[in-house]
This record gives C-alpha cells, sequence and structure tokens, in this order.
C-alpha cells in the first residue's frame, strides 16, 4: 500500500510574513494519517516556513535546486544548501522551468521562453544530485495540449520519464516521486478528467517497470498535479495510480489544502 503524498508548490508568491502565517495555518496537516503533507515556499521563505512548521509532520520542499555542490554558479542553490536549510523534498523539471507554461503571460516569446531552459538532462543532473543529499526528488512530466492534441501524450510522458530517471540506482529511485502534470491543466482551471489521470499515471508506472522490474514500479509514487482543488481532489485520489497531488494555485489558501489532503486520507 503506497502512502499518499500531497504537496503544495507555493511557485512565486508569498513575502515571508505571508509565509509564515500560511505555514503556521497549514502545520496541523501534518498530522494526516494516510498522507504525507509537503510545503514547498520561494527560496527566499524556506527559512520562516522551516520555523513554522518545525516538528509539526509537514515537510519542507524547494522548487528547484541546482546540480553542482559549489562553484561559479551565479543564482543557482546546490543541493547541500537545501539540506543546510531544512529541506528534505524538491521539486525538479516542473513545466513552468522547463518553458511550458500552461498560460504563457504576454510578452513571453520564444527569447524569453529560453530563459526557462530546462530538458530531461538537466532534470537528470539535478535529481541524481538532490538525491545524492538525500532528498526527496518530485519529478514533474507531462505533455502541452499540442502533443495532446496530435495524440503524443503516452509518448511524451515516457520519455520524460525515461529521460529524467535515467541511470539511477535502485537507492537513488527509491527517493523519487513522479508527478504526472499535463501542461494544458496547470494553473488553467481545466482538471484532466480523473480517469485520463489515471492512466497516464499507470503509463508512467509502467515505464519505470520496464526500466527498473515490477517491484519498483509497485513502489513507486505517481502523484498528479493541475488545478486540482477541493471539490475534484477525493475523485482524483481515489484512482489506483494517483498516489498524491501537486498542489499549486489551491495550496495559498489554508482551508482549501486542508480539504485537499483531507481528500487523500
Ligand atoms: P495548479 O498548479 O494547481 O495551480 O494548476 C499545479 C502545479 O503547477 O504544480
Amino acid at each position: 500500500m503506497r502512502r499518499k503524498i500531497i504537496a503544495g508548490n507555493w511557485k512565486m508568491h508569498m513575502l515571508r510574513a505571508a509565509a509564515k502565517e500560511l505555514a503556521i495555518q497549514v502545520a496541523p496537516l501534518g498530522s494526516a494519517p494516510k498522507a504525507d503533507v509537503v510545503v514547498c515556499p520561494p527560496y527566499t521563505a524556506l527559512g520562516v516556513v522551516g520555523d513554522a512548521i518545525a516538528s509539526s509532520g509537514v515537510h519542507l520542499g524547494a522548487q528547484d535546486v541546482f546540480w553542482n555542490e559549489k562553484g561559479a554558479y551565479t543564482g543557482q542553490v546546490a543541493p547541500s544548501m537545501l539540506v543546510d536549510a531544512g529541506v528534505r523534498y524538491v521539486i525538479v523539471g516542473h513545466s513552468e522551468t522547463r518553458g511550458r507554461f500552461g498560460v504563457p503571460e504576454p510578452g513571453m516569446d520564444d527569447v524569453v521562453l529560453a530563459h526557462f531552459g530546462e530538458n530531461d538532462r538537466t532534470v537528470n543532473l539535478k535529481l541524481k544530485a538532490a538525491r545524492s543529499v538525500g532528498l526527496v526528488v518530485i519529478c514533474c512530466v507531462g505533455e502541452t495540449l499540442a502533443e495532446r492534441r496530435s495524440g503524443t501524450t503516452d509518448e511524451v510522458v515516457a520519455a520524460q520519464v525515461r529521460g529524467g530517471i535515467a541511470d539511477l540506482t535502485a537507492a537513488e529511485l527509491e527517493g523519487v516521486v513522479m508527478a504526472y502534470e499535463p501542461v494544458w491543466a496547470i494553473g488553467t482551471g481545466e482538471t484532466c478528467e480523473s480517469v485520463e489521470a489515471d492512466r497516464v499515471c499507470g503509463v508512467i508506472r509502467a515505464e519505470v517497470g520496464v526500466l527498473y522490474g515490477a517491484d519498483a514500479a509497485d513502489a513507486l509514487r505517481v502523484q498528479y498535479g493541475g488545478s486540482v482543488k477541493p471539490n475534484n481532489a477525493r475523485d482524483l485520489l481515489s484512482r489506483p495510480n494517483i498516489d498524491g497531488a501537486l498542489v499549486g494555485g489551491a495550496s495559498l489558501v489554508a482551508t482549501d489544502f486542508a480539504a485537499i489532503v483531507e481528500g487523500g486520507s
């Protein structure tokens, strides 16, 4: 029986005072009996949020990480720096770091989007580096609307899985959670229908099975993410291949996030 994992991705929201307030409100969710609960504030709020959830059972996550431990990498944050800041989980390969936005801002042309240059190779480097210091990695995959319409969803997602977790040891894979996040459903209010979300989470599990065997596939936790809200969480989380949720917008409202956690319990 896989334990559910509900993670809140606060993205680029919350100054420290607001982050502390929200963290205090979600701290009681750490006692959820059937789910691990994680919050991923922006780097600048990791300290205050970490203090607010200390010993609550809610885990601290970061939204990205670099793959080298130190060096001349302006603006980057090393895996051990996250550990040093009390972080236990990290998101890698989010579509928004890959430059694949559900709703691109006006003015986000190709030149601007190139800033968000994550790809399967960098996801793999980050994933291995984060695992080497014991961080649990939430590795995101998902197709764009154009890819879904052209019928290549399974192919795209399987290729991202293969690229992201390439050459991991069994121990490294144990600390990996996959997140299926259809790009067209992120921040758009469009949720992937639960049967279809479950099917694609099954595709991810099957691909891991091909690479690492049936036991690894069976143990793997696969989250769904993309407009998860209190009113759809229970349905999504009741599906056999969906082991949790990666929640954006709704994780910024303590009562909504609590209702989603409740839906997974
Ligand atoms: P959303 O974001 O819940 O706001 O759609 C999900 C995510 O990007 O992880």
